[in-house]
């Protein structure tokens, strides 16, 4: 029984130094992108009951957020908009005047360094919630297109630096490309959310963005949780039709997912820690069940471990001043 020999794995833990020598994956704040929700008014700062810390900001609200973002390092910011008016096409989506429209501009004015990135979507515009246009209770998918890729123009027109197609519509990114080059924006790069699950966990963002479906769900445009092939055809076809950035939503259920993509494809891909994910841990954390800074950089850790470059997260400014503190 003594004379069996074992390896001792403990050495290489000793000191905190030795530790971060042999330390494999590195969480930086360059990593990060932060979400925010855009409302028109004045002096609007809505907290949104679901995600503790997250608010709905009118304009000149939004300085004050991207100085934050600004003075912890966080680089890149990805905007929703939350229009007062909503009809059957969607409209404010792809208004000139619209409320993501003047976020972008405003953001490019005021803080140009930033990565302003664009969520182009229809279900915050849409007095039904879904993402395409309806007919019979149907979501079509080619004329969804049309709508989607004016929105896209016309968040590439207002400054956007990347546009992020949310809607999973087949298509999207090659329709969207297309748009794009046509209208003179084809150094614009597609961030797409090309691995998207129906989940559970987007439940706090309807809250976020009024986005609840009136009927139905969005089970016939995202993806069954239960599918991971299918998740390498989505990747692997939004590659084809010329996606820069490959998105898995949700992150922490969708890992496995996460480390195939990357290995299959071998583009940057962006997890995306969404609202629910969120939620759970300012429950806990409120609670004094768990340390919310521990638990939240270890969770953003396993991310980049299972193959995400990028991340975007609510918890973004926060972790960025941990990680500037953890350093120091
Ligand atoms: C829009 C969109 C959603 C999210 C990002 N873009 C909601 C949805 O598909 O229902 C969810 C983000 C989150 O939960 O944090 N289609």
């Amino acid at each position: 029984m003594n004379d069996i020999a074992f390896r001792r794995h403990r050495r290489l833990r000793r000191t905190s130094s030795m530790r971060a020598l042999v330390r494999e994956t590195q969480l930086q704040k360059e990593d990060l992108i932060y979400p925010i929700f855009v409302v028109e008014g004045q002096d609007k700062k809505n907290p949104v009951a679901s995600m503790p810390g997250v608010n709905q900001v009118s304009l000149d609200h939004l300085t004050e957020e991207m100085n934050e973002l600004e003075a912890n390092g966080v680089l890149g910011v990805i905007v929703f908009g939350v229009p007062d008016q909503k009809d059957d096409c969607g409209s404010q989506a792809y208004a000139a005047e619209g409320i993501v429209q003047k976020a972008i501009r405003q953001i490019k004015r005021d803080h140009p360094s930033l990565t302003v990135i664009a969520d182009t979507c229809l279900c915050q515009y849409t007095d039904h919630g879904h993402c395409g246009v309806i007919e019979d209770g149907v979501v079509l998918n080619d004329p969804s297109l049309e709508l989607l890729t004016k929105t896209a123009v016309s968040q590439a027109e207002a400054g956007a630096d990347i546009i992020a197609p949310s809607n999973m519509m087949d298509g999207f990114t090659a329709a969207i490309r297309k748009g794009l080059d046509e209208a003179g924006y084809s150094d614009i790069p597609i961030m797409s959310y090309a691995v998207k699950y129906a989940s559970a966990f987007y439940g706090p963002f309807r809250d976020a963005a009024n986005s609840t479906p009136s009927f139905g769900d969005r089970k016939t445009y995202q993806m069954d949780p239960a599918n991971r092939e299918e998740a390498l055809r989505e990747a692997k076809s939004d590659i084809e039709e010329g996606a820069d950035f490959i998105i898995v939503k949700p992150a922490l259920s969708y890992l496995d997912i996460m480390r195939e993509v990357k290995n299959e494809t071998a583009y940057p891909v962006v997890a995306y820690n969404v609202s629910g994910e969120y939620a759970m841990i300012k429950a806990a954390a409120q609670n004094g069940w768990i340390n919310e800074k521990e638990v939240v950089l270890e969770k953003l850790t396993s991310m980049k471990r299972a193959g995400a470059d990028l991340i975007i997260t609510y918890f973004a400014v926060d972790a960025a001043r941990w990680l500037t503190e953890t350093n120091s």
